[in-house]
């Protein structure tokens, strides 16, 4: 029988550092990088009714309704690279409803990764990231600035990253937390997130080393 593969959900306030470690994580683990809010800005980027939806509730900080999210998220599980390689999901679930969408099915992460930074980090993340529209990478004008000068001039800034709205994106990250940890109790790791990225990662690594000598120990005496 093959042996069931490493499952990895991570979790934090917008600007935590999400998607700056799970770069980190899908290269050393080989997982398949699942993000929400990439798939809706995605959907935003083809102009699809979904996305439309969706762009009115990122632009307020709300939470996009799940008769949207859940079916894009389940849909994107099911696809082949994520059978063959399995899943690291990134900001979802994020409410008690998106999670017991995901425990119904039958789909429950080995780990879950809460990252913890304050919030006067969070703003000057948010205030200075940046993204570049060819590879994907995340950028920051202070703490990770571009390589070159090609790089630096082709950057785009997201449009809900203003102090004024990343302010509404807390309080929604807020009033929904303690449900959804709730329902991963057993398997929380909490990571302080706000030292250097690569230490950042050196934390989380030892985590999910441990859950993986674990997961194959039980499986291999199974
Ligand atoms: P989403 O895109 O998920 O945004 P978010 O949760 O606000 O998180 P971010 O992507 O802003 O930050 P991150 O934690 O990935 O940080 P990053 O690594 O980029 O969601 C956007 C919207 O979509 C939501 O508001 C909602 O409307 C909707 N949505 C999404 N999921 C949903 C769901 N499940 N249900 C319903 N609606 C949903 O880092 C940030 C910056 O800091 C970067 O510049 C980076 O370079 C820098 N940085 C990272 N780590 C460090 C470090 N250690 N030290 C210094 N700088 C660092």
């Amino acid at each position: 029988k093959k042996p069931e593969l490493l499952k990895v959900m991570i979790s934090g306030a917008p600007a935590s550092g999400k998607g700056t470690q799970c770069e980190f994580i899908a290269n050393k683990y080989g997982l398949v990088h699942i993000a929400a809010g990439d798939l809706l800005r995605a959907e935003i980027k083809v102009g699809s009714e979904n996305g439309k939806q969706a762009k009115s509730y990122m632009e307020k900080g709300k939470l996009v309704p799940d008769e949207i999210v859940v079916t894009m998220i389940k849909e994107r599980l099911c696809q082949p690279d994520v059978q063959e390689n399995s899943w690291l999901l990134d900001g979802y679930p994020r409410s008690l409803s998106q999670a017991t969408a995901l425990e119904s099915s039958g789909i429950r992460p080995d780990i879950f990764i809460l990252l913890n930074v304050s919030e006067e980090s969070l703003i000057e993340r948010v205030v200075g990231r940046r993204l570049d529209p060819v590879t994907g990478r995340i950028y920051h004008l202070e703490y990770s600035p571009p390589e070159n000068e090609e790089i630096a001039a082709r950057l785009t800034q997201r449009f809900d990253d203003t102090e004024e709205k990343v302010k509404f994106r807390l309080q929604t990250y807020h009033q929904n937390l303690e449900s959804v940890l709730e329902v991963y109790k057993n398997i929380i790791v909490k990571v302080n997130g706000n030292s250097a990225k690569e230490k950042v990662f050196n934390e989380i690594d030892a985590a999910i080393t441990a859950v993986v000598e674990k997961k194959y120990k039980a499986q291999s005496t199974s």
